[in-house]
């Protein structure tokens, strides 16, 4: 699957026991059960959500960020509705018409354009390119520019806002520095059709660890699970499924480069795309990648391929 990326981590095989489908009875939390953080309340520097939402990473790797509050971001689940729809548009096409799409000349750990695998498909736009005008969108999504512009600065200003605050609460301010708009990166906003199957127990194995700094995750339909524990692979895994965010928020969880740049002391936890239920149905991803300047992120990718590769 292509929610996340390339961290040694990542598999794709059948299920298998407790697996990505799974035949145990599944874990499921309520929403009450997530830490919900004011995005409005981060951006002011607010001293106990900062405290809140340092906790958080640290300890779960994840929250609710809640944009509802804040003025500039008062109108997301519109921005939202909006992009879900375009993004119906743009797999509703043929197979060959996507395939279009697929970038060339981009480092294997790229996500940029369209790619395909077993059981999703995925487009991402990078936000380097849509801010200066250089991302020639394929038709169905040129037709919602403006929407999918404005909803990837929407998500780019709320992880740095966010990675802000982390940077001040752990006093690391390389966190922040290795975002800075001047130095080019693989951030980028990715459109993400995963539909669900008729046999959870088919699902396949895909956890994983993100690769970049945050990500947030926009989803109307069941179908994220984070372990809670025992994340080494050769240990029990405990895994919750965690419920799709209230309108007007999204999923932040912490990735690779956040854990390496805070040296362990903020969580990337491992997740994957299951489903609690047997059942076909359409089933998308909005997904936003915070990742760090293109010369760190490379320079780790190719760290992890060769252990991946030892
Ligand atoms: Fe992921």
């Amino acid at each position: 699957m292509t929610v996340l990326s390339q961290s040694p981590s990542s598999t794709a095989r059948p299920a298998r026991g407790s697996a990505a489908g799974g035949t145990r009875t599944p874990t499921l939390l309520t929403v009450s059960q997530v830490n919900i953080i004011d995005l409005a309340r981060v951006v002011s520097g607010d001293a106990a959500e900062t405290a809140k939402l340092t906790r958080a990473m640290a300890t779960d790797g994840y929250v609710f960020l809640d944009f509802r509050s804040a003025p500039a971001t008062a109108d997301i689940a519109q921005q939202v509705t909006a992009v879900y729809a375009a993004s119906d548009d743009y797999f509703a096409q043929s197979r060959d018409a996507k395939t279009r799409d697929t970038r060339a000349g981009q480092p294997a750990w790229s996500d940029r354009g369209y790619k395909f695998c077993a059981s999703d498909e995925s487009f991402e736009m990078s936000s380097d390119e849509l801010r200066d005008g250089r991302l020639e969108l394929p038709t169905p999504l040129e037709k919602q520019a403006g929407a999918l512009g404005e909803f990837q600065t929407t998500c780019h200003e709320a992880t740095l806002a966010v990675l802000s605050r982390l940077a001040d609460g752990l006093k690391l301010p390389e966190l922040h520095e290795r975002h800075e708009a001047a130095r080019a990166s693989e951030s980028g906003l990715k459109l993400i059709a995963e539909p669900s199957i008729a046999r959870a127990s088919d699902v396949l194995e895909n956890k994983h660890r993100d690769s970049g700094t945050l990500t947030l995750l926009f989803y109307e339909a069941w179908g994220i699970q984070v372990c809670v524990e025992g994340a080494d692979e050769e240990a029990e895994e405990s895994w919750v499924f965690v419920p799709p965010p209230p309108a007007g928020c999204a999923l932040l969880h912490g990735a690779q480069s956040l854990a390496r740049l805070s040296g362990g002391r903020l969580r990337s936890p491992l997740h994957r795309v299951a489903q609690p239920a047997d059942g076909a149905a359409k089933r998308y991803f909005l997904s936003y990648f915070l990742r760090p300047e293109r010369g760190l992120q490379g320079a780790w990718e190719a760290l992890d391929a060769g252990v991946a590769a030892a």
